[in-house]
């Protein structure tokens, strides 16, 4: 039985204002807003929550995710249980997925393997995008049903060759296919076939030490596949959606389109905003795992010099970019990364992320890159209203689902591979000291994480699949 909850004496941050309120919940909605001062004329609540001195913002939205994504001849390793177990954690109650549609395959068999990998497992609520790899004759047609079902985004690849790259004309009617149906595109944005020429010179050249990921696959490279998205999009007259956004340039070409009035969006991870391609050259030879330690950084695009990260900081104030996913993509150090000893194309690419990008995030709060609201809207708000999900979830309104998070300014936390909940061996932030984590997560309702452990009487299957509206901005 869902309580009626007061979340108490807490200030209330939404992507536009901040205020102190008092946060009512029945069931698994939000029913009022009220000035403390004003209490007693709510009745008495079955369960209090005291939020002074925290902040009481919507739960994270991550609109990029790769659960149990068979990639490189292994599988990510979180799975639709420990990925958003650990999501919540972090203060982040809604995942979208990329299913995936393998060539050969019909959408439809694509999108049933997904939601048959999440139904019984996720313990939030999660929704899909779906991978299109082979969109031959009669599939695109089926686009229109899958979208009737609540997937309203395809992602398309420039990038990986023979596995998901798709060419500019199956792009290009894609693209068109999704306008007529308000569906959305998202791009991976890379030079794919050009990249892969100068991975095989890597090779023959005996360069298979990690950053030569990085080396091989340049910003020009992003730059320009950025560019002809943006181009096909132009001429479709739909609108687009840049995923995993690294670099100055792709950010520089985002910018041209939205300037001139073309409905261009962009998002980028938190790898790209804190790490830089020195993590790709992994530690002086001899020490820990040596150069080879890099492998935990191996992400596409690949991190890049440090240099580009205040240029995405500078997107995400100015609006520019208007989204923060992870791209969480998690694979072991042990046998799974280790593929790519001696070969750095073998080295599964991704990294994990879900549970630490609101963490992340505040830092550029604290030092003043972003304003509290401009956090919420990027790690929330925004998601919701590019993917369909808004005002259900992204806000703190009467009528929304109450997903809530209570966040600590002043809780203090050293994030590490140890107390992170994510199934992954290692951490890409090892060691960083953060001040600011969430205190208590709130889920449809329900308290879902409190002091950092899962309080929920259910886990896995308490979350539910969400059918999104078609684009709308
Ligand atoms: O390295 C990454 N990003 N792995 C996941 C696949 C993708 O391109 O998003
Ligand atoms: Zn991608
Ligand atoms: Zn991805």
């Amino acid at each position: 039985m869902l309580a009626r909850t007061l979340i108490k004496d807490g200030t209330v941050v939404t992507a536009s204002d901040t205020f102190a309120a008092d946060v009512w919940i029945d069931g698994a909605r939000i029913v009022a807003l009220a000035e403390p001062a004003r209490r007693a004329a709510f009745g008495e609540p079955d369960r209090v929550l005291d939020a002074r001195g925290k902040y009481v913002i919507p739960g994270g939205i991550d609109a990029h995710t790769h659960l149990d994504l068979p990639f490189g001849g292994t599988t990510s390793s979180d799975d639709f249980h420990t990925g958003t177990v650990a999501a919540a954690h972090g203060g982040t109650t809604t995942l979208i997925d990329f299913a995936i549609q393998s060539r050969g395959e019909s959408l439809r068999t694509g999108l049933d393997k997904w939601h048959a990998k999440a139904e019984g497992k996720a313990a939030i609520d999660y929704g899909f995008h779906l991978i299109a790899t082979d969109l031959a004759d009669g599939r695109l047609d089926e686009m229109a049903q899958i979208v009737r079902e609540g997937v309203t985004s395809f992602k398309l690849f420039m990038a990986y060759p023979g596995v998901f790259l798709v060419d500019d004309q199956t792009i290009f009617r894609a693209m068109l296919k999704a306008g007529e149906l308000g569906a959305l595109i998202c791009m991976h944005a890379e030079a794919g076939l050009a990249i892969d020429v100068l991975v095989q010179r890597a090779l023959a050249a005996g360069n298979t030490a990690p950053v030569y990921h990085a080396l091989s696959r340049p910003e020009v490279a992003e730059a320009t596949g950025t560019e002809r998205a943006l181009a096909l999009a132009e001429m479709a007259g739909v609108p687009v959606y840049i995923v995993h956004l690294s670099a100055q340039r792709a950010l520089e070409r985002v910018m041209e389109a939205r300037d001139r009035g073309l409905p261009a969006y962009a998002e980028t991870c938190p790898q790209y905003l804190v790490l830089s391609e020195d993590d790709l050259r992994g530690l002086p030879p001899g020490v820990g795992e040596g150069e080879f330690e890099g492998a935990k950084f191996i992400c596409t695009p690949p991190l890049r010099e440090k240099h580009h990260q205040d240029h995405l900081w500078r997107g995400l104030r100015n609006h520019d970019l208007q989204v923060v996913a992870t791209d969480h993509c998690p694979f072991c150090m042990k046998e799974q990364k280790e593929l790519g000893r001696g070969d750095f194309t073998k080295v599964p690419n991704g990294m994990p992320g879900v549970e630490t990008r609101l963490h992340l995030l505040w830092e550029g709060v604290r030092a003043g890159k972003i304003s509290i609201n401009r956090f919420v809207e990027i790690t929330s708000t925004a998601p919701a209203k590019i993917f369909g999900l808004y005002p259900r979830k992204g806000a703190v309104a009467v009528g929304a689902d109450a997903d809530l998070v209570i966040w600590d300014p002043a809780k203090e936390v050293v994030l590490s591979q140890k107390t992170l909940h994510m199934r992954v061996d290692y951490s890409p932030f090892e060691g960083r000291k953060m001040i600011g984590a969430p205190a208590a997560v709130l889920s449809r309702g329900e308290l879902v994480v409190e002091h950092d452990k899962w309080v929920a009487p259910q886990v896995q299957g308490r979350g539910q699949f969400l059918r999104r509206g078609t684009f709308a901005l």
